[in-house]
């Protein structure tokens, strides 16, 4: 028997990891920007993490949602808390597609319509509206294409009205990231946020932000999208909510009222991934990672923005992409193979930086040391 063979693989195997760094199985040591896809929000095995999930095993590890999961309301309490959305409601499930999906399916049940206002360039996950409303043609089946979808060039406030004016009685949704991770850290600007609000509040459209790469702190407010001043009708979760512990989430506007039976899922809310999520939240908020992930995510911008060979830097916190000038291709792969640093990458040539909130101002500095150092090999190497 073999793995279906979906994912490019570096050939290193990972088996031990703490905070910034992980071990491979002959132990050598990487430092961690790619934070495993901006999930490790605070830091590979927090103890204090590592204790919840450990407590809530012994104690209980699964039961249904047929019965009252106290854990889940701590965890909505706790997440009203942090975010500042007080009075919004909470449907638990377990990845950021499904986040979507449901957040996407809330919006038509209540509106009762069936267009999805999307962006160019956008990633909302593989299921099938999700994936629909990814602008990837390459991984949309013929089974989830569809004609409610409709793509609108990000950050372009006509088009969007001109979309509305047109069509807005039969939009459910208009589905956004604050900051688009797999296109190469794109933000949207703060008058299209404001303009969206504008518009899904004139033609009765739900507004779905979605903070599954994005949010969890990671730029140094809760969700990316508060930036604007506005809030949304449906925050989708996932990536950095469970530091790793797989769980997704939307946070749902107290006016999109609930039914028996309207969303559901059978995993969604176990306590195990409600322990982690209580735990990372904990951690966010004693070690103060938001405020942390603003001003470290600045220092590390500006320092990239005075190194030789990077041509432009995009992001806020602790969510950063960067260009880099011609011949410098490589840089990637040698920044894995011989400087032993993960990153993230967006096609074709964006270096994405994702690591744990709780990264340290000295592996910031060794992190820039080795860019630096990496640069020059490859320069030496053109020479
Ligand atoms: C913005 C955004 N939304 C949704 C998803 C899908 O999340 P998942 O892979 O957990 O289904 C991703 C994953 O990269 C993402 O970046």
């Amino acid at each position: 028997m073999s793995l279906f063979n979906v994912y490019p693989l570096n050939p290193i195997a990972i088996t031990k990891a703490a905070g910034s760094r992980v071990w491979d199985d002959k132990g050598q040591e990487y430092l961690d920007m790619y934070g495993g896809h901006a999930v490790i929000s605070i830091g590979h095995t927090h103890p204090h993490w590592v204790k919840r999930i450990e407590d809530q095993l012994h104690a209980m590890a699964f039961y249904s949602n047929s019965v009252i999961m106290p854990i889940q309301e701590q965890l909505a309490t706790a997440i009203n808390e942090v975010s500042g959305k007080k009075d919004f409601q909470l449907f638990l499930c377990n990845s950021g597609a499904e986040a979507n999906e449901n957040a996407l399916k809330l919006a038509s049940f209540h509106t009762g319509r069936k267009k999805i206002i999307a962006f160019k360039k956008s990633f909302h996950g593989r299921t099938s509206l999700a994936v629909a409303a990814t602008d990837n043609p390459s991984i949309v089946a013929p089974v989830n294409e569809t004609d409610n979808i409709i793509f609108l060039p990000l950050n372009d406030i006509t088009a969007l009205q001109n979309c509305f004016a047109t069509q807005g009685k039969e939009i459910a949704a208009v589905i956004i990231e604050g900051i688009q991770g797999v296109a190469g850290i794109y933000e949207a600007s703060i008058p299209f946020l404001q303009a969206i609000r504008k518009c899904c509040d004139e033609a009765g459209v739900v507004y779905i932000a979605d903070s599954v790469q994005c949010g969890y702190g990671r730029t140094g407010q809760f969700f990316s999208h508060d930036i604007a001043g506005v809030n949304a009708d449906i925050y989708s979760m996932a990536k950095g909510m469970g530091n790793g512990f797989p769980i997704g989430a939307i946070l749902i506007a107290p006016h999109i009222q609930a039914k028996f039976g309207l969303l559901g899922t059978t995993f969604g809310g176990n306590p195990l991934a409600c322990a982690a999520a209580l735990a990372v939240i904990e951690v966010i908020q004693k070690e103060n990672l938001m405020a942390l992930a603003a001003e470290k995510g600045s220092y590390l911008i500006d320092a990239l923005k005075n190194i030789a060979g990077v041509k432009t830097v995009r992001g806020r916190g602790l969510m950063i992409g960067f260009e880099m000038e011609d011949g410098l291709e490589d840089l990637r792969k040698v920044l894995l193979n011989d400087c032993k640093v993960f990153t993230g990458e967006a096609k074709p040539n964006v270096i994405r930086l994702l690591p744990s909130l709780a990264i340290t101002m000295e592996d910031i500095q060794l992190f820039l040391n080795r860019l630096n150092a990496a640069i020059q090999q490859l320069k030496q190497t053109h020479s």
